[in-house]
C-alpha cells in the first residue's frame, strides 16, 4: 500500500467543486460535486486521490466522521495592509452620514492614508500579519491584497513590499494588486495625480503586482481616468480589476467589459447594459456584502439578477478599516440572507469562482487530483451549516499546501 503524508477519511460531506475549468455561471453555481462518506489523500503538498474507501498508509490519518471537508476559502478582494482603525466612524454612520460624507470630512480612506504613511514597515507587517492569522483561523487559505493607502510612490511601494514579505513568510498565499488609484491625495488635482500614477507609479510597482485596480466612482476617478490608468497598467503587464458602481452608477461595469477586466467588484448600482456587457466578456462579478452591511445600507448588490443573466459571481470580504472582517463564513451568511444566494451558490462563489477572480483556478478552488492541498475541515455535517449556523467559527482544521496549519484539537 502506498504511503501518503495525510489521509482524511470518512468525511460526511466532501465538497469537491470538481469538474469544470471555467467560472461557474447560472445553475452551475449549485454544482458542488459533493461526495458522501469519502476520503482524500494528500502527499507533497498536493491532492493525490479522492474517493470512497481509499487504501493508503499514513502517519497522519484524520477521521472526518460527521464533518464537512472542502477547499479553503479564497478571498479575492482585500485591503490587507493598512495602519490604525476607524471604529469612531460607527457613531457617524449611526447618525446617518454616508461613506462620502465621512470621506469629505477627512475620514475614510484619507484618514487611513495618513496613518499608513506614518507607520513603519515593521508596524504594518505586524498589524497585517495578525489579519492573515485571523483569515487562516476562519478558513481562508489564499487572498488578494491591494495597496492604496499610500497614494504616493514611497508608501505604495512600502505596502507592496510588506505584502511580498508576508507572502514569503506566512502560510497564506497573497496575490498583490496595485490600487494607487484608491483616492486622490489631498492638495492634488485629480488629473495631475492620474499622470503620476501612469508615469511614475506603474513603472515602479509593476514587478510587485499582478493586478491593477481603480476606485471608479463619482468624486473619485471618472470612467475616462480609470480607463487611462487601467490601460497603462495593462501595457506593463498588470491585469485590470475595478471597484465599480459602489455608490453611484458611473458606468464601471461597462468599463470592466471594455478593458477586459478579470473582475468588477461591488456592482451595487450597476445598470443592466453594463451587466450585459460583463456577461459578453465573461467578467467575474465580485460581491462584497460586508460593505453595505458595515455601511448600514438597505441595498445589497442584485446578485440573483446577475446570476440569472449569466455573470459568474465570486464573494470576498473587502477587508478594510471601513469593513473589517477576515471571515469568509460571515460573507457567505450575508450572501444567503441578504442577497438570496443558495448555500451552494455562495460556497462556489467563495471558493472556485473566487479562484477564477484572481486567475488561480488551475491551482486552487476545488478538490481534485493534482491540485494544491488547501483544505479545510468544518465541524458540521454538511455545507448548508455554513450559512445556517452563523456567528461562530465552524473551522476545525486548516491544511495549507499539504501542511496542517490550524488544528483546534492541537492548537
Ligand atoms: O472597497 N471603496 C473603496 N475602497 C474600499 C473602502 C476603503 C476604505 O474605506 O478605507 C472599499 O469599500
Ligand atoms: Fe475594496
Amino acid at each position: 500500500m502506498k504511503t501518503v503524508d495525510i489521509l482524511i477519511k470518512n468525511a460526511n460531506e466532501l465538497v469537491t467543486l470538481k469538474g469544470q475549468n471555467n467560472p461557474r455561471k447560472k445553475s452551475e453555481m449549485n454544482n458542488l460535486g459533493v461526495l458522501n462518506n469519502s476520503s482524500i489523500a494528500i502527499n507533497d503538498g498536493k491532492i493525490v486521490d479522492i474517493g470512497k474507501n481509499l487504501k493508503y498508509n499514513s502517519e497522519k490519518v484524520i477521521d472526518a466522521k460527521g464533518k464537512t471537508v472542502m477547499p479553503g476559502f479564497i478571498d479575492p478582494h482585500t485591503h490587507l495592509v493598512f495602519a490604525g482603525s476607524r471604529e469612531f466612524e460607527l457613531d457617524m454612520k449611526l447618525k446617518g452620514l454616508t461613506y462620502m460624507d465621512i470621506l469629505k470630512k477627512g475620514g475614510g480612506i484619507v484618514y487611513t492614508v495618513n496613518q499608513t504613511r506614518k507607520a513603519t514597515e515593521k508596524d504594518l507587517l505586524e498589524q497585517s500579519k495578525t489579519r492573515l492569522d485571523n483569515m487562516l483561523k476562519y478558513g481562508t487559505t489564499t487572498c488578494e491584497g491591494k495597496s492604496g493607502y499610500g497614494l504616493n510612490i514611497e508608501t505604495e511601494l512600502k505596502i507592496l513590499k510588506v505584502q511580498k514579505k508576508l507572502n514569503e513568510t506566512h502560510p497564506m498565499d497573497i496575490v498583490p494588486t496595485f490600487l494607487g488609484a484608491h483616492a486622490v491625495p489631498q492638495d492634488y488635482e485629480t488629473r495631475d495625480y492620474v499622470d503620476i500614477i501612469i508615469n511614475d507609479m506603474i513603472p515602479k510597482i509593476k514587478d510587485l503586482s499582478t493586478f491593477c485596480d481603480v476606485f471608479c466612482e463619482e468624486g473619485v476617478f471618472t470612467v475616462d481616468q480609470s480607463k487611462k490608468i487601467l490601460e497603462a497598467g495593462k501595457s506593463q503587464g498588470l491585469i485590470p480589476k475595478i471597484h465599480a458602481d459602489e455608490i453611484v452608477d458611473t458606468g464601471g461595469a461597462s468599463l470592466a467589459a471594455d478593458v477586459g477586466a478579470i473582475s468588477a467588484d461591488h456592482l451595487l448600482m450597476s445598470n443592466d447594459n453594463g451587466l450585459k456587457q460583463m456577461v459578453k466578456k465573461g467578467v467575474i462579478g465580485v460581491m462584497l456584502p460586508g460593505t453595505p452591511f458595515s455601511l448600514m445600507m438597505k441595498n445589497y448588490p442584485s446578485a440573483r439578477k446577475m446570476i440569472d443573466m449569466g455573470i459568474p459571481i465570486a464573494l470576498a470580504t473587502d477587508l478594510n478599516p471601513n469593513c473589517w472582517t477576515e471571515n469568509m463564513q460571515i460573507i457567505i451568511q450575508l450572501a444567503c440572507f441578504n442577497m438570496k444566494l443558495t448555500p451552494a451558490e455562495a460556497i462556489t462563489a467563495a471558493t472556485y469562482n473566487a479562484a477564477c477572480a484572481i486567475g488561480l483556478e488551475n491551482i486552487i478552488g476545488s478538490l481534485e487530483k493534482g491540485k494544491q492541498a488547501d483544505i479545510i475541515i468544518l465541524d458540521c455535517p454538511n455545507h448548508m451549516f455554513i450559512p445556517y449556523h452563523f456567528g461562530i467559527n465552524l473551522v476545525k482544521s486548516v491544511i495549507k499546501k499539504g501542511k496542517i496549519v490550524i488544528d483546534k484539537q492541537r492548537n
